[in-house]
């Protein structure tokens, strides 16, 4: 088979995966493979120069739990852009260890036993498809989080207050008191000069944006972890900074290595836009699954709504855009405004989500999810029907 070269690196002390991945790719032409039949600290130092050199890599963990996830970190930091690394891990490693894993930037976690059910056709699979140059969907599961962009016609319409509770209610929280979150969600705050996620989600500002802005580094893993916050209702938050800096200082390529990053940590990824059209939201609108419209129903709202739809369109007309009537309740009878509204956008309104004073009001002075304050809620219900909606056409990571 002709095709991109793909080089493949294995580090196993387990005799039979070693045999079984050199035997499966010896006869693979374009395809390089290197092997360590040892563990990652015994092969000591020369595991982190080998990953940096291959396109897949498969590392065993160790047992030893605090090592496990600095051996994975060190391996995912030395990552090429691109790679794939898979932990090869004992059949019973619970649950929140993979989580772990996988939140470090692993790219999928197989039990060590299902040799030939599991790890020889999944190391296959990749290699078809990354020598074919197909995207990063293989064995049928996606392994990529969605990204879900939310965008303002006018300032104050209530864009952030959606953006904020939509991640709450996608982590889909289930058990006693909700605590257990089903899916990871992370939301970054890129209404760079005027951001109001952190004080919604109650996390300090961070000045990480500022500073990625003023070095003109390119994000890795190790940034945003530092850079990250989680907010008490368990959604991970890349805040805006605390001070004001140009918004000219960001670069396309420091938006887009962020977003490809949080899409493997992340099973949601919601993007609180500016209402600015500056040069970096194109990777959003490139890579968003979809975007949210948040405007009201007055005139000058939805002759802004209406520029923005065409704006983002000629960006990526592919882009799924949906309408959120903020402020407002779904009316029974659509009034004149409405059906005006509606003829120019060319386009029904998705959403609506009505005035709440109060609700909104103790939430926002509170610092927690709408969910927090009042579950019955207008406001509350409206934005959860969007969240369901959106997991359900746009379903979370397989195995996450
Ligand atoms: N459904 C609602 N009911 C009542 N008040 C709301 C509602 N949505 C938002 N608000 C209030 O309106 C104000 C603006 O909301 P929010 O910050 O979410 O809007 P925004 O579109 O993100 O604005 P900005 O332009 O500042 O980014 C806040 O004070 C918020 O409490
Ligand atoms: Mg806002």
């Amino acid at each position: 088979m002709s095709g991109k070269q793909i080089s493949v690196l294995l580090i196993s002390p387990d005799e039979e995966i070693y045999s079984a991945i050199e035997g499966s790719l010896a006869e693979q032409e374009n395809c390089q493979f290197t092997g360590r039949k040892d563990t990652v600290s015994g092969v000591n130092g020369s595991a982190i120069s080998l990953t940096a050199l291959n396109d897949v890599v498969l590392f065993d963990v160790e047992e030893d739990s605090d090592k496990m996830l600095e051996t994975a970190q060190s391996i995912c930091d030395a990552r090429m852009p691109n790679a794939i690394i898979i932990a090869l891990a004992p059949e019973d490693l619970p649950l929140e260890k993979a989580r772990q894993l996988k939140k470090l930037g692993v790219d999928d976690v197989l039990p060590r036993t299902a040799i030939n059910e599991e790890i020889v056709p999944q190391v296959d699979a990749i290699r078809t498809r990354r020598q074919a140059q197909l995207p990063a969907v293989w064995g049928g599961h996606a392994t990529l989080g969605k990204v879900i962009a939310v965008a303002k016609s006018r300032g104050g319409v209530g864009s952030s207050l959606v953006a904020a509770n939509m991640a709450n209610e996608l982590q889909q929280k289930e058990g006693f008191f909700k605590k257990k979150a089903a899916n990871e969600v992370a939301v970054v705050d890129l209404d760079f000069q005027f951001g109001s996620i952190a004080a919604l989600m109650d996390v300090e500002e961070s000045d990480a944006m500022w500073r990625m802005a003023m070095d003109e580094s390119i994000p890795d893993t190790a940034f945003l972890d530092q850079a990250m916050a989680k907010a008490p209702c368990g959604v991970d938050v890349l805040a805006a900074p605390s001070r004001y800096g140009p918004l000219s200082a960001i670069k396309a390529e420091q938006i887009d290595a962020i977003l490809d990053s949080l899409r493997r940590s992340h099973d949601y990824v919601v993007i609180d836009l500016p209402r600015a059209l500056v040069e970096w939201i194109t990777p959003v609108l490139a890579q968003a699954d979809r975007l949210y419209l948040v405007t009201d129903v007055a005139v000058p709202s939805v002759r802004s709504a209406r520029k923005l739809i065409d704006f983002y369109h000629s960006e990526n007309p592919a882009l799924d855009i949906q309408l959120v009537a903020s402020l407002e309740k779904k009316p029974l009878f659509p009034a004149a405004h409405h059906r005006a509204a509606t003829k120019l956008l060319e386009k029904d309104f998705s959403y609506w989500v009505p005035k709440d004073e109060r609700t909104v009001r103790e939430s926002v002075d509170r610092g927690v999810p709408l969910q927090d304050v009042s579950n019955r809620a207008p406001a509350t219900r409206a934005i959860k029907k969007l969240a369901d909606d959106t997991r359900a056409s746009l379903p979370p990571r397989v195995n996450s």
